[in-house]
């Protein structure tokens, strides 16, 4: 039986999870997903609770569990809270224990959304792109980092640092991901500036060229590919890319769909034992409590969970399929309504999800 963590967060994140392990309890129900389902508070809520961010409990279910179902964490009032408490309850934190390191934010473009889109529909019509973020090494967390000196003469570091085994691991996932699907791997990085990035490109093609020939492998530079994920994304299949410029081209997809809060995301260790699911939006303070949060990157995530963890390939497609369903059919919630369009809220949204999911046979 898989335990199943849920850690809804902060801000809107309470709200579209509910949503999610709604749809995740439906496949338990109808489906024979064979699963335990826990939640536990995480982020601010736990320091007013409890006057820490992450009682030893949570910590304990969170090293122990398959999968996290995550909601979003952040809020400003965050910065009471001391630094030291505040990373022991960072998603950064889980991220590394877990050894998380290979991060899937798949951006695919519905035809019923087209509209949404801030691009012309000929640009994105048929954009199916996933970028593999590595997600516990580089700048996030190398060293030495901090404020060194007293103002006005003080100093801000963080270091950007790549070990060989790290990009390594990175693009081996890259490469079997591309597999999978179109057979294209964009690697990119700043190999003309950065000599991290000069290692990564040498790393990246090594693998290349020892393990995976049958691939296309291409490199590109970031400030290109963030031109690029503009002018033509559809071009791009698998973009293999450290955590810096994974966090910063990830939300410049989603510009793609109109909203972050269309996309799901996967993290996952390297035998997949461990593996945390969160929409790619983040806490949403400003619309947080008011029901009108889109949770479909949440909902999704869930496919993603279905996928990676569960290894449930059949129940993953058919809960894309019923999200694609309900957007056909006029589901939108404020953030994906082109003008002029009715929003429902993010409970409605759920319901339209579930909808198209009864519509279907149970598995016997
Ligand atoms: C993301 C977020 C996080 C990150 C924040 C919340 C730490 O922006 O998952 O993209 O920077 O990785
Ligand atoms: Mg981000």
């Amino acid at each position: 039986m898989m335990k199943i963590l849920v850690l809804p967060g902060d801000g809107i994140g309470p709200e579209v999870t509910e949503q999610a392990v709604r749809v995740l309890r439906w496949f338990i129900a109808h489906r024979g997903l064979e699963a335990s389902v826990e939640e536990r508070s995480f982020g601010l809520i736990n320091w007013q609770r409890y006057g820490t961010m992450m009682p030893e409990e949570t910590w304990a279910r969170i090293e122990e569990a398959d999968a996290i179902l995550f909601g979003a964490t952040g809020t400003l009032d965050q910065g009471m809270v001391p630094p030291e408490e505040r990373r022991k309850g960072s998603l950064l934190r889980i991220r590394k224990a877990l050894d998380l390191f290979a991060n899937l934010r798949p951006v695919r473009m519905s035809n019923a959304l087209l509209e949404a889109s801030p691009y012309k529909p000929r640009v994105v019509q048929g954009v199916d792109l996933v970028i593999l973020r590595e997600l516990t090494g580089g700048m996030y967390f190398g060293t030495p980092r901090g404020v060194e000196g007293a103002a006005p003469d003080r100093v801000g570091i963080n270091t950007h640092r790549y070990s060989e085994a790290e990009i390594a691991r990175a693009a081996r996932f890259a490469f079997q991901l591309a597999r999978s699907r179109r057979n294209h791997v964009t690697s990119v990085d700043k190999a003309n500036v950065m000599e991290a990035g000069a290692l990564w490109r040498e790393v990246v093609s090594a693998i290349h060229a020892a393990e995976f020939p049958d691939v296309v492998l291409e490199h590109m530079l970031v400030d290109n590919a963030a031109m690029q994920l503009a002018r033509m994304p559809r071009r791009f299949d698998v973009i293999l890319t450290d955590n810096l410029f994974g966090d910063v081209l990830s939300d410049a997809a989603g510009a793609i769909l109109g909203s972050l809060g269309m996309l799901p995301s996967a993290s996952l260790n390297a035998d997949g034992s461990r593996a945390l699911y969160e929409p790619v939006h983040g806490s949403a303070p400003d619309i947080a409590g008011r029901g009108i949060a889109n949770p479909l990157g949440a909902i999704l995530s869930v496919a993603l969970l279905l996928r990676w963890s569960a290894k449930r390939a059949e129940d993953a497609a058919l809960l894309e399929a019923a999200v694609e369903a309900a957007l056909r059919a006029g589901a939108r919630t404020a953030d994906i309504a082109a003008p002029g369009e009715e929003a429902i809220g993010t409970r409605a949204m759920g319901d339209a999800v579930l909808a198209q999911l009864t519509g279907r046979p149970n598995r016997s």
